[in-house]
């Protein structure tokens, strides 16, 4: 469903992903771990198209779209959600929900309360809000919500154009335990044939979704495998010291 061939990116003089090759099943759910710095984000944007890689390609079901731009590759149905938070803040959950959908139905206007309207935007509004708990507060606005609802707003947002593939870079940064497992049920309940690529640092979160995991380190793919393979790695011990105890 989605495959890089030999990604590469470099920023001046400093690489930062180095010959990436991943490929991932329709269905399948994969985290990238890897340390701070280790190019992640980048491999995301590169991903999506906000960069524009030195070498390799990236294929959507079977499409070679490496030389598209992020709009085009998203409307073939690969979405993201942000590190960091890309809501309006001026309107409503349900607002928000609404013009992704909007966008993603091609029913937005320049009359804003038409879009919403439309019966196809309200069933994806309905549906996404359900998917991501986020029926008791469609009619906040955003600025009124706490973080961590924002940030299941922000999958709401990406889920909202009816991806096939969704990445998340990081979506349970800055929420305290209790929220983040709500938020692996919340992965967990997904569609299971959407395709899922998740950037995370909590490791039980990675444990807890992932069919697969790839691990970043100085940009390039250190390990690429099933969880209980990834537990008895030495080489991913050592990269992440002390904090493989706490999975
Ligand atoms: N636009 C840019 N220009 C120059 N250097 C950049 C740019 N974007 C990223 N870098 C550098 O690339 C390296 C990898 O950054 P990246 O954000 O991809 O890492 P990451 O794995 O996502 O890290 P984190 O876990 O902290 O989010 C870093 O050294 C960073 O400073
Ligand atoms: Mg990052």
């Amino acid at each position: 469903m989605l495959e890089t061939r030999n990604l590469d990116k470099s920023f001046g003089a400093v690489h930062v992903t180095r010959d990436v090759s991943l490929k991932l099943e329709r269905g399948e759910r994969r985290v990238i771990l890897g340390p701070n710095g280790a190019g992640k984000t980048t491999l995301f944007n590169q991903l999506v198209g906000e960069l524009a890689s030195d070498k390799g390609s990236v294929h959507l079901a079977g499409e070679d779209v490496t030389a598209l731009a992020v709009a085009k590759r998203a409307r073939r149905g690969l979405s993201r959600s942000y590190q960091k938070n890309t809501l309006f803040d001026g309107l409503t959950v349900e607002e928000n929900l609404g013009l992704a959908a909007s966008i993603h139905t091609g029913h937005a206007t320049t009359l804003w309360s038409d879009s919403l309207a439309k019966p196809e935007v309200r069933e994806i509004v309905q549906d996404v809000a359900n998917q991501v708990n986020l029926m008791p507060f469609l009619h906040a606005n955003v600025s009124e919500i706490s973080y961590g609802v924002r940030r299941q707003l922000e999958v709401g947002v990406a889920l909202a154009t009816r991806p096939l593939v969704l990445l998340m870079d990081e979506p349970t940064s800055g929420v305290g335990p209790e929220m983040a497992k709500g938020f692996h049920d919340l992965l967990n309940n997904l569609p299971r044939d959407l395709t899922l690529l998740i950037i995370e640092h909590d490791m039980d979160l990675a444990f807890d979704v992932a069919d697969t995991i790839t691990v970043l380190n100085y940009g390039e793919v250190v390990f690429d495998g099933l969880p209980q393979e990834a537990r008895g790695s030495s080489l991913l011990k050592e990269i992440y010291l002390g904090s493989w105890e706490d999975a």
